[in-house]
């Protein structure tokens, strides 16, 4: 069992790989770091486990196809890779959108282009993508960063119907405020997020990659076309 998870360089991703490796996956660790993929790659070895590092930049279609190349043929796709900034509408310019769409919904799109119909000849595969609770709840200032994610919601579903038949499932994970290195970099954010959850913190990335792996897993061998929260569960609102 082969798996491709993008940004597996940090955070979320990171903890996906590991999991999957500790599982019996061979994972190609994706990323721009060739320092942090290397460091990676050495995790999942010493832990008894294969990887190997592929570099790609994902603004960059042509890198994104050279990715899924150099891959080959992959039993799990996890598209994790994403970026997240923040602009009120008014004060965003032509290439914070084009960064957005084009590293969060075109790579995704291009990696399922090339990859899924293999899988669907071999009459097996598994595709998990990375959302946000932002995707379908307003975030002030984060407006661009979730349309992306919502496109990727519903590309989801009509990935999950092109190749259902042929035997490969389309999910995603919803994922809440989590504490990676990129929120790291945002300081409070994941915490103050964290808080308007009914359990009143932020996730680990283990917890998010619990929820990926077992959608790639075969115990989620009938779900397709899923967006599974997980959140934190939305907090009610009270006068
Ligand atoms: N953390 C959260 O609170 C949260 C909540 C909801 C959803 N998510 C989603 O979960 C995913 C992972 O988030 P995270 O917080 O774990 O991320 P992170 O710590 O910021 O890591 C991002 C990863 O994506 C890679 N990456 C970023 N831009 C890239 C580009 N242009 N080309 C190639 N690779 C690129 C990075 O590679 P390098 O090593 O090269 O930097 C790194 O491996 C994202 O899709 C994010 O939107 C996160």
């Amino acid at each position: 069992m082969t798996a491709l998870v993008t940004g597996a360089t940090s955070g979320i991703g990171q903890a996906v790989a590991l999991k999957l490796a500790q599982l019996g996956a061979e994972v190609i660790v994706h990323g721009r770091d060739a320092g942090r993929g290397a460091a990676t790659v050495q995790q999942i070895q010493e832990a008894g486990g294969a990887a190997r590092f592929i570099g790609a930049t994902l603004t960059d279609p042509d890198e994104v196809r050279r990715l899924a190349a150099e891959a080959g043929a992959v039993d799990i796709l996890i598209n994790n890779a994403g970026i997240y900034k923040f602009g009120l509408s008014a004060d965003v310019d032509d290439a914070f959108f084009d960064d957005h769409f084009n590293v969060n919904v075109r790579a995704p799109h291009i990696l399922v282009q090339q990859l899924a119909p293999g899988m669907a000849e071999r009459g097996r595969g598994s595709i998990v993508n990375l959302s946000s609770v932002v995707a379908t709840t307003p975030a002030r200032a984060g407006g661009i960063y979730g349309a992306s994610k919502a496109a990727v919601e519903l590309l989801t579903r009509v990935w999950a119907d092109e190749f259902g038949r042929a035997g490969v499932r389309v999910n995603a994970v919803q994922a809440g405020p989590t504490e990676t290195p990129g929120t790291d970099a945002l300081p409070g954010l994941a915490e103050a997020l964290g808080n308007l959850t009914t359990l009143g913190r932020p996730a680990s990335v283990t917890e998010i990659a619990n929820a990926i792996v077992f959608l790639a897993s075969s115990d989620a061998s009938y779900i397709n076309g899923a967006v599974l929260q997980a959140t934190g569960g939305q907090a009610a609102i009270a006068a």
